[in-house]
C-alpha cells in the first residue's frame, strides 16, 4: 500500500482548516496529528480539543501520535475526542503489561492502537504486539520536532519488520521524520505503507504536486 500522512505539526493553529483541507484536496490518506506532552519529548503541543475541533471537518482518517507518558491515560482522551488511530511509544511503557493495557484501553475508548519505537529501540521491541496493533510506526528521527535529517537504520528495521509480517496488510508499516522525494520512495521500496510527511508538504506551493510525487 502507499499512503501519504500529511503532519500538520509545522502549521498555524489559525490555518489549521485549510491545511487540512489542501491535504483532502491533494490527495492524501489520513492527516497525522503530532501530540506531545512537554515530558516524553521536550516540546508541548496540541491537546484533545484540537482533535475535537476537526473532527467531522473533514473525510480524512486522523492518524494521532502520542509523543506522551502514561500513554494509558492519554490515549483513551484521544480516541474519545475523535482519533481514528492512536499511536504510542514503547519507551513510554515499562512493561508488556503496560503496552497491553494501553491497546485495550484505547480500543475500548473507541479508536484503533499502534505501537511505534524511536531510533535507538531495536525492531524486535514490537514483535510481541504484531497480532494486537493497527500499524507499527517506525520514527526515522528522533520524536520531538519535525524538519530533521532521516535517518538511515529506520529502512533496516522496515525491511526487517516487512520480511517478518510478509505481504500480510496487518500490521500497517508507516515511518515518520526525515520523509522526502529520497527517503520517502527507498521506504516503500523498504516495505513501507505509510510515509508521514511534515516540512517537505507544508509550507510549499507545490504541496499537492509534492505529495502525488510521493505516493508514485
Ligand atoms: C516528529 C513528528 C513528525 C514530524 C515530521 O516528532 O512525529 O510527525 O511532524 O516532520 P518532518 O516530515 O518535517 O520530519
Ligand atoms: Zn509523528
Amino acid at each position: 500500500m502507499k499512503l501519504v500522512a500529511p503532519s500538520i505539526l509545522s502549521v498555524d493553529p489559525a490555518n489549521l482548516p485549510e491545511a487540512i483541507a489542501l491535504a483532502e484536496s491533494s490527495g492524501a490518506d489520513y492527516i497525522h496529528i503530532d501530540i506531545m506532552d512537554g515530558v516524553f519529548v521536550p516540546r508541548k503541543t496540541w491537546d484533545v480539543s484540537l482533535v475535537k475541533q476537526i473532527k467531522g471537518t473533514h473525510t480524512l482518517f486522523n492518524d494521532v501520535h502520542i509523543m506522551v507518558e502514561k500513554p494509558w491515560i492519554v490515549g483513551p482522551e484521544f480516541a474519545k475526542a475523535g482519533a481514528d488511530n492512536v499511536t504510542f511509544h514503547l519507551e513510554a511503557c515499562q512493561n508488556e503489561e503496560e503496552v497491553r493495557k494501553t491497546i485495550s484501553l484505547i480500543e475500548e475508548a473507541g479508536a484503533k492502537a499502534s505501537v511505534s519505537i524511536k531510533p535507538n529501540t531495536p525492531i524486535e521491541a514490537v514483535y510481541p504486539y504484531l497480532d494486537s496493533v493497527y500499524l507499527v510506526l517506525i520514527m526515522s528521527v528522533e520524536p520531538g520536532r519535525g524538519g530533521q535529517q532521516f535517518i538511515d537504520g529506520a529502512l533496516e528495521k522496515i525491511k526487517t519488520l516487512r520480511k517478518k509480517i510478509g505481504d500480510s496488510k496487518s500490521p500497517l508499516i508507516e515511518v515518520d521524520g526525515g520523509i522526502n522525494a529520497t527517503f520517502g520512495p527507498l521506504c516503500y521500496q523498504a516495505g513501507a505503507d505509510i510515509l508521514v510527511s511534515g516540512s517537505y508538504l507544508y509550507g510549499h506551493p507545490d504541496f499537492a504536486k509534492r505529495l502525488k510525487g510521493l505516493k508514485e
